[in-house]
């Protein structure tokens, strides 16, 4: 049985006091629901949502971690500092860290067991650009995605793992997968774990879309059987949207 998860990504939004004010409306409707909800901010942030969401059940994240434990790596956060404070949570690998931060399937892949090690559960994000879905490359980039990110991780670890199936063409343009789309390619994502860990792994699985999600759009989206939650972005800076996809 596989809880839907709903995760908020806030990006590069938000200061300490938007944050606190977020945490406060948000804590205030959260509840009665059987969804779990987590929230990944930015650094800075962290340690204000862990104080106003203990005891709540609402994970916080972080967006981004350094492989190593500790290091000459100027700018850089550990596991080892993000586990102190108390995150739950750490996206890897989104597309806009793999354009923008050079991030690669490889470091991706030393950022998933180096958070599984520390108990720490990853968001791993894989998707496809529109050339490579217009040029009907975007299964085997898919699944190279996933076997970059996931090599040397043991079935036992994979279960802890979220994935999340975010096309680059939907995210922050208002252009979203249909749920046909979306639901077809998670579909394709649950087949690439069974052939990798096997139908009893695979199935425990956590996978998100993403993309352009909002109140509107977020039961159909979350209808599909194997779509089991999303990673939020815009919609999840307002605590009513991001409740409304919560409450799909
Ligand atoms: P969006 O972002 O919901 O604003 O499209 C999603 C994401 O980048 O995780």
């Amino acid at each position: 049985m596989r809880i839907p998860f709903i995760a908020g990504n806030w990006k590069m939004y938000k200061n300490r006091s938007e944050a606190k004010a977020f945490a406060e409306e948000f804590k205030a409707l959260y509840g009665g629901t059987d969804v779990k909800a987590a929230v990944c901010v930015p650094f800075t942030d962290l340690d204000i949502l862990v104080e106003a969401f203990r005891g709540t059940g609402i994970g916080v994240g972080a967006q981004n971690v350094h492989f190593e434990d500790e290091g000459a790596f100027t700018g850089e956060i550990s596991a080892d500092m993000l586990k102190e404070i108390g995150v739950d949570f750490c996206i890897v690998g989104h597309s806009e860290r793999r354009q923008y931060f050079a991030e690669t399937d490889g470091t991706v892949n030393l950022k998933v067991k180096k958070l599984l090690e520390k108990d720490i559960r990853p968001i791993m994000c894989v998707g496809e650009s529109l050339e490579q879905r217009d040029s009907g490359v975007l299964y085997d980039f898919i699944k190279s995605q996933l076997k970059g990110g996931l090599e040397g991780i043991s079935a036992e670890d994979a279960e802890k793992i979220v994935i999340a199936y975010e096309p680059i063409w939907a995210i922050g343009t208002g252009r979203t997968a249909t749920p046909e789309q979306a639901e077809e390619m998670c579909a394709f994502i649950r087949g690439t774990l069974i052939e990798m860990y096997g139908e009893e792994t695979a199935d425990e699985v956590i996978i998100q879309y993403g993309g352009s999600v909002k109140p509107a759009n977020a039961t159909e989206i979350m209808n599909q059987d194997e779509i089991d939650g999303a990673l939020v972005g815009g919609a999840s800076l307002k605590p009513a949207d991001l409740m409304a996809i919560i409450d799909f």
